[in-house]
């Protein structure tokens, strides 16, 4: 850690530690628990590109955060691939003293053209989006009519450039459900991490209920049935997934359960949006318009200050807290625009 860095905590005690950037809220996908094609179609107002915080503003960001504490960053989007030169900008961020992990989440089409440089520049690891491994159910899901098989090279073009891989999938009743096992028994074995994320609440458009989230304790109950599996602790404090190994030793899953056992007590994370909107909880209705503070030519000291008060008065712990008419009521983000 930098030498200056003082952890500082919330309302409720909880450290800042990640920073989750959006570099844009466009994606090539659709998928349908995300960006439905019926609202994100031709008409859709996306950011334009003048709206989006330049690199420059991202770094000077993210040197304030490294002050504060943070030591992760993971970039995300809509799709982070699609924002141009994205090397550069990690680059300058693997500068950032105090920065000891940068991470990537993307559906994984762009890597095989651009896995090696994203290595070049600093990124260690991607994790990438796969909800099925069947070519029918994969491209209903993904609304573009995408098969199975170029996120699969983009997967081999990752740990041929030396990232380590996470694979992301959502699971919903009805949409994917069948894809639990033949998922798992694909990625058991090949030294990548498959993570089972409960279909979440998360935006106005994705038509969520309580009926259609299949539970952890299912999940993972189906695997073990057929692929024994036990608990492993945690990587890293807060980590998001609770994780289990195979006990014939060929590897492990993760589940994401923030439906049936969230983890707010635990959570260090804050997110930007690419237009510059700093949100202290994924499932926040507004944001910090810090693009604006930047703008107005704030000191460094003073820019720090303003994101210690912001972290300090955080009282966020929507999934703890969690109700279907709460849920409803709710006007959230979109996951496409503040990246999941
Ligand atoms: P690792 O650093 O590899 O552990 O990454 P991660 O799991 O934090 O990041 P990733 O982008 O892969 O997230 C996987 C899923 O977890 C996504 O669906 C996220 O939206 C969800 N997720 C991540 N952080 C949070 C959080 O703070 N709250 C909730 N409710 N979900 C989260
Ligand atoms: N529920 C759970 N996860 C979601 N993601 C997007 N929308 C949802 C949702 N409704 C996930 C994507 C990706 C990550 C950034 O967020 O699958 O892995
Ligand atoms: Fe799908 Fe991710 Fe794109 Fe959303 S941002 S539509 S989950 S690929
Ligand atoms: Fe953090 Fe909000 Fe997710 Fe809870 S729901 S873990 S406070 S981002």
């Amino acid at each position: 850690m930098q030498e200056n860095a003082a952890p500082i905590t919330d309302h409720f005690g909880r450290t800042l530690k990640d920073l989750r950037i959006s570099v844009i809220d466009k994606c090539n996908f659709r998928c349908t628990y995300c960006m439905p094609k019926e609202i994100f179609g031709d008409d859709y107002a996306f950011l334009p590109e003048s709206e989006l915080l330049s690199f420059e503003e991202i770094i000077r960001l993210a040197n304030s955060f490294a002050e504060l504490g943070v030591e992760k960053i993971r970039i995300t989007g809509g799709e982070p691939l699609l924002r141009k030169n994205l090397d550069q900008l990690i680059a300058e961020l693997n500068q950032i003293p105090g920065i000891n992990d940068i991470a990537l989440t993307t559906n994984g089409i762009f890597l095989p053209r651009k896995a090696a440089k994203l290595k070049a520049a600093g990124l260690k690891r991607v994790n990438i989006s796969l909800d099925a491994i069947e070519d029918e159910v994969f491209t209903k899901i993904n609304g573009k009519g995408v098969v199975v098989l170029p996120v699969l090279k983009g997967i081999e073009a990752a740990q041929n450039a030396g990232l380590k891989v996470k694979i992301n999938m959502v699971v919903k009743k009805g949409m994917n459900d069948n894809q639990v096992l033949p998922m798992a028994r694909y990625f058991k074995g090949k030294d990548i991490i498959l993570r089972y994320i409960e279909f979440m609440d998360v935006g106005n458009h994705n038509g969520w209920d309580m009926k259609n989230v299949i539970s952890k304790k299912h999940i993972i109950d189906m695997i073990n049935e057929e692929m024994p599996i036990e608990p492993v602790d945690e990587n890293y404090y807060g980590e998001v997934a609770t994780r289990y190994r195979y006990k014939d030793g060929e590897g492990e899953i993760g589940v994401i359960s923030s439906v049936t056992d969230s983890f707010c007590g635990t959570c260090t994370r804050i997110r930007l949006s690419a237009d510059g909107k700093l949100y202290t909880c994924l499932f926040a209705s507004s944001g910090y318009d810090v693009r604006e503070k930047l703008r107005e030519g704030l000191t460094e000291e003073q820019l720090t200050e303003n994101l210690a008060s912001l972290w300090h008065g955080r009282k966020d712990r929507y999934s703890d807290e969690r109700t279907e008419r709460k849920s409803k009521n709710r006007k959230k983000i979109e996951m496409s625009y503040i990246g999941g």
